[in-house]
C-alpha cells in the first residue's frame, strides 16, 4: 500500500493500479466525517440529513454514476459540512479506492433482488436439494461466499468440478443461473435470520499478478481478441460475472485449472476493476462537454486551473471523486467569484467527460 502510494505520488499512477480495502473505506468514512450525516444501512448518521449510502435505491449504479451523484450534490454537502464546522476532507486516491470497495461492499453497485424471487431460485434450480439445513453439502447459510462477492465468484469457479461430479452423478442437467436471478437469490440468502447481520467485505489487491495468472491458468487459451476478459468483464457488476463463471464453468473447466481465492482476487483486480472503475464512455461527446463547461479556467493557465490536457495521468471515476474533494471547494470559490453556476454533470456526461482526460 505504502508502496504504490509512494509511487504515485512520483510518477502517473500505473494502468491498473486500483488497490482497494472496504474496511479501510468504512474509517474513512466514519474519519472523514461522512456518518454525521450519511447512515449506511441503518448504521449510525443523522436520519433525514442524508441519503443512506447502503440502502438500495434506483440509483445509477456505476461508479461514474456515483462520482456524478457526489459532483452535483458536493457544493450541498460542502456547505453543509462548513456550517457544522467539519473539515472538508483532503482525499487522496487511495482514499477514494477504498470509499469505493466500501460501497461496493454496502451492495451500491448491485442491482435490486427480490427475496422471494430467490427462494423459488433455491428451490426450482435444486440448490436445495444439496444445501438445505440438512442437506449433503454445506448448507448455504454457511456459505462464505454470501459476505464477499469476490469469494462468490470464486465460489462459482472452483466448486463448480466437484458439483459437476454430484450433478451428474444425479442426473441433473447443469442449472443456468441468469444474473438476475442470482441476485435474487443472494438477496435471499443474506437475509435469512442466521445471515442478516454478517459483515460483507470486499478487498482488491493493486492487480499487478492479475495478468500473468490469466495465461497460467490456461483462461487467456480461450479469453482472447474479442473474447479478452478486459473486454466481457467491463460493464458487470460481479454478481454478473458470478453468473457468467457458472453458466460457462462446465465448458471452461476442461481447459483451465484451479484457481484459489486469493489467485481470482488478483484477476479480477486486473481483469474486472480497472474497466468497472474506469467506465468506458465517449471521449468525443466528453469534448465536447469539456469545451462549453470546462475549458475556460482548464484551458487557460491565468485562470488558476490545472491543465487536465496530454497524458498526465490515468484518469477513473476514483479519480474523479479524490479531485472533486480535495480541489473542489477552490473550483466552486472560483466559479463564484466568476458568477457561474456549479456544472451539474449527468452518469454519462461523467463517463464522457472521464474518458476524454484519461484519454488525452
Ligand atoms: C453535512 C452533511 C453531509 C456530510 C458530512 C456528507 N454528506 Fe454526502 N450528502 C449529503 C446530502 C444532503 C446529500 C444529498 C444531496 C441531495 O440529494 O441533493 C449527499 C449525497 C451524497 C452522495 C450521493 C448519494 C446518492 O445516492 O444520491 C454520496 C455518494 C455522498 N453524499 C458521499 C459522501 C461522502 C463520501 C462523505 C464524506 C467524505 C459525505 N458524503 C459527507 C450530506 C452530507
Ligand atoms: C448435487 C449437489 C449440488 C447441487 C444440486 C448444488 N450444489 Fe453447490 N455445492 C455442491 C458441492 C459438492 C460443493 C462443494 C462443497 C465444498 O467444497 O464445501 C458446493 C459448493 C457450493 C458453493 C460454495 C460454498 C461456499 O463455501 O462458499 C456455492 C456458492 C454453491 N455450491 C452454490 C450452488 C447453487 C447456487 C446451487 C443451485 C443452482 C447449487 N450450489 C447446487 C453440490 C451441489
Ligand atoms: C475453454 C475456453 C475457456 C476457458 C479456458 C476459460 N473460459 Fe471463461 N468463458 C468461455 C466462454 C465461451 C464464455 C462465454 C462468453 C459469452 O457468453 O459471451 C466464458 C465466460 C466467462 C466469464 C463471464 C463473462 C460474461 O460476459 O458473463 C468470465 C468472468 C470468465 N469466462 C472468466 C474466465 C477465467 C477467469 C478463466 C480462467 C481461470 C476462464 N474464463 C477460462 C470460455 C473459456
Ligand atoms: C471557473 C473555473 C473552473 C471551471 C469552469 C472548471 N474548473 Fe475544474 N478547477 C478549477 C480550479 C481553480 C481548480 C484547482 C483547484 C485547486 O487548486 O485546489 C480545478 C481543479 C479541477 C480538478 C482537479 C485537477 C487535479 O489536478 O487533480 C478537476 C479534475 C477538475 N477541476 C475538473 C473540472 C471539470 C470536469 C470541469 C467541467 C465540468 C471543471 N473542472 C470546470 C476551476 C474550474
Amino acid at each position: 500500500m505504502k508502496c504504490i502510494l509512494l509511487i504515485s505520488a512520483l510518477l502517473p499512477v500505473a494502468a491498473g493500479a486500483i488497490e482497494a480495502d472496504a474496511k479501510r473505506g468504512a474509517d474513512l468514512f466514519t474519519r472523514y466525517h461522512c456518518t454525521y450525516c450519511h447512515s449506511v444501512a441503518g448504521g449510525p448518521g443523522k436520519p433525514g440529513a442524508a441519503p443512506d449510502l447502503g440502502q438500495r435505491l434506483d440509483r445509477a449504479y456505476s461508479p461514474a454514476g456515483i462520482a456524478s451523484r457526489m459532483w452535483n450534490h458536493a457544493p450541498k454537502m460542502w456547505a453543509a459540512m462548513k456550517q457544522s464546522d467539519i473539515d472538508i476532507p483532503a482525499m487522496s486516491e487511495a482514499d477514494a479506492s477504498d470509499l469505493f470497495a466500501f460501497f461496493y461492499s454496502t451492495r451500491y453497485f448491485e442491482r435490486r433482488g427480490d427475496a422471494a424471487r430467490g427462494k423459488a431460485v433455491f428451490y426450482d434450480k435444486n440448490c436445495v436439494l444439496c444445501h438445505a439445513l440438512n442437506g449433503p453439502q454445506k448448507p448455504a447459510r454457511e456459505w462464505k461466499s454470501l459476505a464477499d462477492p469476490i469469494d462468490l465468484v470464486s465460489a462459482m469457479w472452483n466448486h463448480a468440478g466437484e458439483m459437476q461430479t454430484a450433478t451428474k452423478a444425479e442426473q441433473f442437467r447443469w442449472p443456468q443461473l441468469s444474473a438476475a436471478q442470482l441476485t435474487d437469490l443472494l438477496v435471499y440468502l443474506q437475509n435469512l435470520p442466521e445471515t442478516r447481520h454478517m459483515q460483507f467485505g470486499f478487498n482488491l489487491p493493486n492487480g499487478d499478478r492479475g495478468k500473468a495468472l490469466m495465461e497460467e491458468k490456461g483462461c487467456t487459451s480461450c479469453h482472447k481478441g474479442a473474447m479478452a476478459l478486459e473486454t466481457l468483464m467491463g460493464n458487470l457488476t460481479l454478481t454478473e460475472v458470478a453468473a457468467g463463471m457458472w453458466n460457462h464453468a462446465p465448458k471452461m473447466r476442461q481447459k483451465a485449472k484451479p484457481v484459489t481465492s486469493a489467485e481470482m482476487r488478483e484477476i479480477l483486480a486486473y481483469g474486472w476493476a480497472q474497466q468497472f472503475f474506469r467506465s468506458n464512455g465517449n471521449a468525443v461527446k466528453g469534448g465536447k462537454l469539456f469545451d462549453v463547461q470546462c475549458a475556460a479556467c482548464h484551458n487557460n493557465p491565468g485562470s488558476g486551473a490545472p491543465s487536465l490536457a496530454a497524458g498526465k495521468r490515468d484518469f477513473s471515476s476514483i479519480t474523479m471523486v479524490a479531485a472533486l474533494w480535495r480541489h473542489g471547494p477552490r473550483m466552486l470559490s472560483k466559479l463564484e467569484a466568476d458568477h457561474k453556476a456549479w456544472p451539474e454533470l449527468k452518469p454519462t456526461d461523467m463517463a464522457n467527460l472521464i474518458a476524454y482526460i484519461d484519454r488525452q
